[in-house]
């Protein structure tokens, strides 16, 4: 159907979900099942919002009357744990014959995942891609409308949607889009192609997001983009990152400013100087190295070399001497030998990273690395990734102790899974610190004292 807004819409999936609870007799519920990064969680928001607008209960069961899968290709992995959890949803459908099922996100803009779905998984209701989301509430209506088979997916970036409504899982922090897609193909990345060309969003929306979020009760927010460091670029206004940062250290509620991902080639002085003047800035720098070899680095396109990355990392260590900085490695990338392997351990040893996320490469079809020369056999990769590991532990365990016996500020986060007596909080610098406390601290700032360091984590006490 075509619908003349993203009301109208909303109005008639609203229509078809109180005729379902009629029918039901009860409230019918969703459950959205979210893969990957930041991005998709931040997506799965607005799926949430369009689902509670439109009357359904949210609940965590796959058992469901509707359920979504918001998927991600980052690697085969993410992918056959989608394929799997299909299966099990499958067998629920089996058992409720009103039951509906989506999916959507990344992995839905490889053309071979639509002829599998096509294929083997007919029972599935709808399916749409990472250009279409805003589209989401004229789906659904047609989806619970319709006993066919809708399938959407759209080669090139439809509209930036600013008025969905939008279901934040924390009630004091959010993340926010600054801008979407990327255009740095790496050659082991395939998010260039399920997420299309950069686009940043005005600086207008962005700040009038965070302004509303503020009055919503938001304290921190987490400015969300492949590369955050090229942000402005191809708006009609100049403006760059750390421009947008000091924009936006100047809304009053919002308390503390993170950010992901930033690139380091494009790591300018400017933002360093804009984290160490900034009061609001966590003192947290993701900064992905990938590899510490720099002909890999080289093979990767990542544009930076093994000095230059070093040489970065040292000046913000310097610069910022309470920072903490993150990466994120793959081990196993086409042609890599064993000594390109000392190189990725050597790096971490001089940055000495506070943790790092490690990977085994995984062969992406379509992007140049897949069918790069020298893949490299999984026994082999897998010894090289434990020797990788062990160094990354060893440094995490390491930087994670230094702060022993200081207080240090934490917004508390929830009451501890494993112990109702605990709350956990996160420092600026992204430690977590468990300490006894209740539920009234949740989104509060309070003062800790660091007394024990468990590795990766904080045992302390509320000052
Ligand atoms: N834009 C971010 C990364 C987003 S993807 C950046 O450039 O830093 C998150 C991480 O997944 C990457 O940093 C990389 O380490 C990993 N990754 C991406 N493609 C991969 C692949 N084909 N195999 C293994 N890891 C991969
Ligand atoms: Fe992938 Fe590279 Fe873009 Fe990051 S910067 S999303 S690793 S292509
Ligand atoms: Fe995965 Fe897509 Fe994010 S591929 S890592 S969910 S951008």
């Amino acid at each position: 159907m075509q619908y003349s807004s993203v009301d109208d819409a909303l109005n008639r999936a609203t229509e078809l979900v109180s005729m379902l609870k009629e029918k039901l007799g009860r409230v019918p519920t969703a459950c959205v099942i979210t893969f990957g990064c930041q991005m998709n969680a931040r997506d799965s928001e607005k799926l949430t919002g369009i689902l509670i607008q439109a009357g359904f209960s949210i609940i965590s069961e796959e058992s469901a009357d509707f359920v979504i899968y918001n998927t991600c290709t980052v690697r085969d992995n993410a992918n056959q744990r989608v394929y799997g959890r299909l299966g099990l949803c499958g067998g629920y459908k089996k058992k409720n014959p009103h039951m509906k099922i989506a999916l959507c996100g990344c992995m839905m803009q490889e053309p071979s995942v639509i002829e599998k779905i096509k294929q083997s998984y007919r029972f599935v209701d709808l399916v749409f891609g990472t250009h279409n989301l805003y589209k989401f509430p004229e789906y659904l209506a047609d989806c619970l409308e319709q006993d066919r088979q809708i399938i959407d997916i759209w080669d090139e970036p439809g509209e930036i949607e600013e008025n969905l409504p939008v279901s934040r899982k924390y009630s004091f922090k959010s993340g926010v889009n600054i801008m979407f897609g990327c255009n740095n193909f790496c050659t082991y990345c395939i998010v260039p192609y399920v997420r299309g060309r950069e686009r940043s969003r005005s600086p207008r929306e962005i700040i009038r997001e965070c302004e509303r979020l503020a009055a919503d009760g938001v304290v921190e927010v987490m400015l969300l983009g492949q590369n955050v460091n090229s942000y402005g670029r191809g708006l009609e206004e100049e403006i760059s990152f750390p421009a947008l940062l000091r924009e936006i250290e100047k809304i009053e509620g919002i308390k503390r400013i993170r950010f992901m991902t930033s690139h380091p080639k494009d790591l300018s002085d400017e933002l360093i100087e804009t984290i160490k003047n900034s009061e609001k800035i966590c003192r947290h720098i993701h900064l992905p190295l990938q590899s510490g070899s720099s002909r890999i680095l080289k093979a990767m396109n990542r544009v930076y070399d093994k000095d230059k990355y070093v040489a970065l990392a040292k000046k913000i260590r310097n610069e910022i001497p309470d920072v903490s900085i993150t990466t994120d490695i793959i081990v196993g990338f086409p042609g890599e030998t064993h000594e390109d392997v000392d190189e990725t351990i050597d790096v971490i040893r001089q940055v000495e990273y506070d943790n790092a996320f490690t990977f085994i490469y995984s062969k992406r079809t379509g992007t140049p690395a897949a069918s790069m020369p020298g893949q490299v056999p999984e026994d082999v990769s897998h010894k090289e990734f434990d020797r990788v590991l062990a160094e990354v532990q060893k440094y995490a365990k390491k930087q994670s102790s230094r702060f022993e016996g200081r207080i240090m500020e934490a917004l508390v986060e929830e009451v501890n899974e494993n112990d109702g007596s605990l709350v956990t909080g996160r420092l600026s610098n992204n430690v977590i610190v468990h300490f006894p406390g209740d539920e009234s601290l949740i989104g509060k700032f309070v003062e800790v004292r660091l007394k024990e360091c468990k590795g990766f984590y904080y045992l302390g006490e509320l000052i």
